[in-house]
C-alpha cells in the first residue's frame, strides 16, 4: 500500500470519511492524516452502531492502532479539536503540526458577515477562507502558539518519513471535492485552496514521488451544498420521489442533487492522478443493492453503471459503498 491519497471527485460529500475509515480498518496503516482545507469539512462514519462527524481528527480513528495526524496546510479550530479529542479520548494518538494556522473568533465573524463569501459563495461560515487569507499575509497565529495545543504538537513530515522509511503504510485523507478547487474548480464558486491529490501531498509533507495510489472517491449521483453551478440538476421533487435528499454534515443546509456527472469525473480522474475508483451511494440509486459486501450480490443494472463508469473514466472501480455502515463495502482491489 506504501503512501495513499483519497480524494474527491465531485463537490464534496462523496463519502471519503466512510471510505478512510474503512480503509483503515482494513488495511492497518501506520499513521492517518488529514489534509484539506479544516473544518468546513464533515466526514460521516457509522461505525458500532454510532455515527461520528468529524471536522478535524482523521477518520481513521477507528482504528485503535493508527497514529492520527493533522498536516500543516490544514486550518485548526481550537474549539473543534478540543471537541473531537474528548469525544473520541483520543489524547496521546493525535498528532497536530506546529505550523497548522488557527482559525480565530473573528475569522468566523468575517466569513459569515461577508455578502461575498456567505451569500455570493454561500461558504460553511467556519471561518477557513478568513483563516488562509491571513496566513497568506503571514498575519495568521499557528497551532505552535497556543498552549492548549502542545501536549499535540508533532512534526508530521518527519513521523511520515520515519513510517514510510520502516516500511509501513500511510493513509492521507483529502477533504472537499474536485469541483471546489480554487484552481481547478468552478471558481469563483469554490473553497479557499487547492483540493486535488497534489494540495494533500503539500498539506502533510509528502512529496510526490512517494505517492503509490490515489483513490478518486464519486457518489452514484452528484450532490453540492453553497452555490455555483450543477450539471444537469434534479427538481426537489425528482430527488425526494428517488429518495435522494441529503443535508450538510457541517451546515446542515440541504444539498443540491444531479445526475452523475461523467465530464466532471473525467477531468477530476485527470487532474487527480487517480489510479483507481470508489463508488459510494450504490445502494440510494439501486436500493436493491443495500448493504451488498460481493460483487455477486449486486443487481445486472447496477453492474451496468459501475462497467460505464469504469469504461469512460479507463480505471477500475475497486471499492463500492452499498450503505453508510464500514462493512456495507465491496472490496475488489
Ligand atoms: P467532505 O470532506 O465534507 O466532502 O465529506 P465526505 O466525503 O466524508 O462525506 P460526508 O460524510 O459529508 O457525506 C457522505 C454521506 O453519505 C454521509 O451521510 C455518509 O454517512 C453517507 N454515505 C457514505 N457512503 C454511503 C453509502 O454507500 N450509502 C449510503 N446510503 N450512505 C452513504
Ligand atoms: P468554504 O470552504 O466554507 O469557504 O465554502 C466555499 C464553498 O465550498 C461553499 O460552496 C461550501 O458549501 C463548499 N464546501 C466547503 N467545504 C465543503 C465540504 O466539506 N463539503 C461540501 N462542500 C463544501
Ligand atoms: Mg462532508
Amino acid at each position: 500500500m506504501g503512501v495513499t491519497i483519497v480524494a474527491g471527485g465531485f463537490w464534496g460529500d462523496e463519502g471519503k470519511g466512510k471510505v478512510v475509515a474503512y480503509l483503515a480498518t482494513q488495511d492497518n496503516p501506520s499513521h492517518v492524516v488529514r489534509a484539506g482545507v479544516g473544518p468546513n469539512a464533515g466526514h460521516t462514519i457509522h461505525f458500532q452502531g454510532r455515527k461520528w462527524v468529524l471536522r478535524q481528527v482523521p477518520s481513521g480513528f477507528v482504528n485503535a492502532q493508527s497514529r492520527l495526524l493533522i498536516g500543516a496546510g490544514v486550518l485548526l479550530d481550537p474549539r473543534v479539536v478540543q471537541q473531537e479529542v474528548s469525544e473520541l479520548g483520543l489524547s496521546d494518538r493525535l498528532g497536530i503540526d506546529g505550523q497548522c494556522t488557527v482559525i480565530e473568533e473573528e475569522h468566523i465573524q468575517q466569513d459569515r458577515s461577508s455578502e461575498h463569501l456567505a451569500k455570493k459563495v454561500g461558504t460553511t461560515g467556519t471561518g477557513c477562507g478568513p483563516a488562509n487569507e491571513a496566513r497568506v499575509r503571514r498575519q495568521a497565529r499557528l497551532a505552535r502558539d497556543l498552549p492548549e495545543l502542545k501536549p499535540y504538537l508533532a512534526d508530521v513530515p518527519l513521523e511520515l518519513h520515519r513510517a514510510l522509511k520502516a516500511v509501513h503504510d500511510v493513509l492521507i485523507e483529502g477533504t472537499q471535492g474536485f469541483g471546489l478547487s480554487l484552481y481547478h474548480g468552478s471558481y469563483p464558486f469554490v473553497t479557499s485552496k487547492d483540493t486535488t491529490a497534489s494540495a494533500f501531498c503539500m498539506d502533510v509533507g509528502i512529496g510526490p514521488t512517494r505517492v503509490n495510489q490515489v483513490i478518486v472517491v464519486f457518489k452514484a449521483y452528484v450532490s453540492r451544498v453553497g452555490e455555483g453551478p450543477l450539471s444537469m440538476p434534479l427538481s426537489p421533487e425528482e430527488v425526494r420521489a428517488r429518495g435522494w435528499e441529503e443535508f450538510g454534515a457541517v451546515t446542515g443546509r440541504p444539498r443540491r442533487i444531479g445526475e452523475f456527472d461523467l465530464e466532471l469525473a473525467r477531468r477530476a480522474v485527470m487532474i487527480n492522478g487517480a489510479t483507481q475508483v470508489a463508488v459510494t451511494c450504490l445502494d440510494k440509486r439501486f436500493p436493491e443493492c443495500y448493504g451488498a459486501t460481493r460483487r455477486e450480490q449486486l443487481s445486472p443494472v447496477a453492474e451496468g453503471f459501475l462497467a460505464k463508469i469504469e469504461g469512460e473514466l479507463e480505471l477500475p472501480v475497486t471499492f463500492i459503498s452499498t450503505g453508510p455502515e464500514l462493512a456495507q463495502m465491496i472490496d475488489r482491489r
